[in-house]
Order: structure tokens, then C-alpha cells, then sequence
């Protein structure tokens, strides 16, 4: 069964200006600050940019060359891609950037929730992220790009402090993968606070429906979605998380004979399963 956590920008948080004006010949004016946005607006604003952001970089694909010199371009941009999709959380409504922004260094954009929740809601929640309304996180969205830098969790003697992981409270330890990045990758897509995914699965067939789909293949394989998806899993990839312990796993990806025929075909080389 195949479980596959797949993790891989611009924007300007606008405030308002207080602009002080000395007209010709005239008193010291000071002219009014716009109003500032409402919650529902700044959402609007980031999550326009967003949209735009991930549109301007679709249009950027065909211009990067095939070949080896040029991977290292092909996977980064399929890591932003992939950032700025909201499609890649339950409610279609929330990519990863709308808590992490280039702009504001990798956290969250929105500053009428850093100046107060501190939290931010994430794909469920209704339109104004009333937080009766909404499900929002526990903590501030991390600024996160040590993150991959960072080892599993040690204690450093010269430090006399404990070191590496990732999270606040590091609990990505990173000892299971020897890597607190690709531990904490699988987190957010399943956090009912976040993505909100019942199944890391899911992550995968909305890969397997994105406009990128052919990008992806080019980059990680032919075989990459080459999953026989059951007939529910639009359903099941829809309804949030988390999944019910009596079925931890709802998207049924069927008998592992299927998969291992499918590894057997692509190890002979016949990616055309
Ligand atoms: C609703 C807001 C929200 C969304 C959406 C979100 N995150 Fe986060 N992210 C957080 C918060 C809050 C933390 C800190 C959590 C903690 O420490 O418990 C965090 C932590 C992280 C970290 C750890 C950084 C470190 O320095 O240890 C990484 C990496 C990360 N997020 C990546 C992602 C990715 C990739 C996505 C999309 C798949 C995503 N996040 C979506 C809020 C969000």
C-alpha cells in the first residue's frame, strides 16, 4: 500500500500608510490611512495572490529545459507548485503558503490575526474564519526554511542544550527517518487544523488531477500516480479529517498484489501499467 507524504514565492502584507504632507504654502496635513481590511478581506488578498502566484509559475513550465543540468530548477519549481496549490487540502481552499509566506519570511500574512489569534484557520472554515465557525491551529505558523537544514534531535555537550528536529516543540525528532523534515512532512497534509486530509493518500490523487501532473511524472517518474484509485475516493479525499480510528486509513487502495505486480512491471521497465 503505498502512503506517500509529498511535500516540496511573493507577497506583501499592505498596511496602511500614515503619510504626512506638507502642501504648498499650507499647514502640515495629515492625510487619512485607508480603512484597514477586515479578516474576510486580507483572506481574499492572500489567497488571490496566492492563486496568482502558483498561475504565473504553471505559465513558466515549458520554458525549463528537460536534461539533467537542469533538475535541480525542475524540482524546486515543482516544490513552489506545489506550495501555492490550494487544491492539495480537503476544502480546496488553502494552500501550505497561506500560513507561510515568502514575503513575511515563511509565516503568516495576515496581520489582524498576528495581532491576535496568532493561530491561523486552515482548509475548514467558512468564509470569514469566524473561529466558532472554523477549526485554526494551536501555535504560530513556523518560519520554516532551517528547517531541512536541521538533524535529528541530539544532545549537544558544548551546547549543553539539546539541538535539531523541527517544530516548536520538536517533536519531529526525525529519529524514525533520520530526517525531522521528511518526518514533519507528513503532518500537515492529515492535521485536521491544516490541509485537513483524512488520508496522506489524498495528496497524491489531487496530484494526480493537477494541471502539473505531467510536470510531476517528468520529475519523480512515470509511475508516480500509476495508483488504481477506488471508485470513492473523490468523496472520501472531501470529507475532512481525522480519520476514524475504526478505519485509519480510508481511501482502500486495494490488495498489495496490485502493488507489487506494479513495482515487478516497473523494475522489468514498463512504466505503461
Ligand atoms: C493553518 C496553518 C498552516 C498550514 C496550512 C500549514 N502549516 Fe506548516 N506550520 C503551521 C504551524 C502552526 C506550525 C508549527 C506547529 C508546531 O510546532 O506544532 C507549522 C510548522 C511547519 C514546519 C516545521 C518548521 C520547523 O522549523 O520546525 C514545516 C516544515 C511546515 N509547517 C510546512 C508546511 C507545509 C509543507 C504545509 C502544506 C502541506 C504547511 N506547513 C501548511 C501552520 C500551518
Amino acid at each position: 500500500m503505498i502512503r506517500v507524504a509529498l511535500i516540496a514565492g511573493t507577497f506583501t502584507a499592505v498596511l496602511g500608510l500614515l503619510v504626512i504632507a506638507r502642501l504648498p504654502g499650507a499647514q502640515h496635513t495629515v492625510a487619512q490611512s485607508p480603512a484597514p481590511l477586515s479578516l474576510e478581506q486580507e483572506i481574499k488578498r492572500v489567497e488571490a495572490e496566492i492563486d496568482k502566484i502558483l498561475a504565473d509559475t504553471l505559465a513558466q513550465l515549458p520554458s525549463i529545459p528537460d536534461g539533467t543540468a537542469h533538475r535541480m530548477k525542475r524540482v524546486q519549481t515543482l516544490g513552489k507548485l506545489e506550495l501555492f496549490d490550494k487544491q492539495l487540502s480537503v476544502n480546496r481552499n488553502t494552500a501550505c503558503t497561506f500560513c507561510h509566506m515568502p514575503d513575511v519570511d515563511f509565516t503568516g500574512p495576515i496581520s489582524m490575526l498576528n495581532a491576535t489569534t496568532v493561530a491561523y484557520p486552515g482548509s475548514v472554515r467558512n468564509v470569514s474564519a469566524d473561529q466558532a465557525q472554523s477549526r485554526y491551529g494551536h501555535r504560530k505558523p513556523q518560519s520554516y526554511t532551517y528547517a531541512p537544514y536541521y538533524p535529528a534531535l541530539q544532545y549537544n555537550k558544548t551546547q549543553g542544550d539539546f539541538y535539531g528536529g523541527n517544530f516548536w516543540d520538536l517533536r519531529s525528532t526525525g529519529d524514525k527517518l533520520q530526517s525531522p523534515a521528511a518526518e514533519q512532512a507528513q503532518d500537515p497534509p492529515i492535521d485536521p487544523n491544516e490541509m485537513g486530509f483524512p488520508d496522506t493518500a489524498c495528496v497524491v490523487q489531487r496530484l494526480s488531477l493537477s494541471p502539473y501532473r505531467s510536470f510531476f511524472e517528468a520529475v519523480w517518474g512515470a509511475q508516480s500516480f500509476t495508483i488504481k484509485w477506488p471508485s470513492d475516493v473523490d468523496r472520501v479525499c472531501s470529507t475532512p479529517g481525522p480519520a476514524k480510528p475504526s478505519d485509519p486509513l480510508p481511501v482502500h487502495l486495494g490488495r498489495p498484489g496490485t502493488l507489487k505486480r506494479n513495482i515487478r512491471s516497473i523494475r522489468a521497465g514498463n512504466c505503461h501499467l
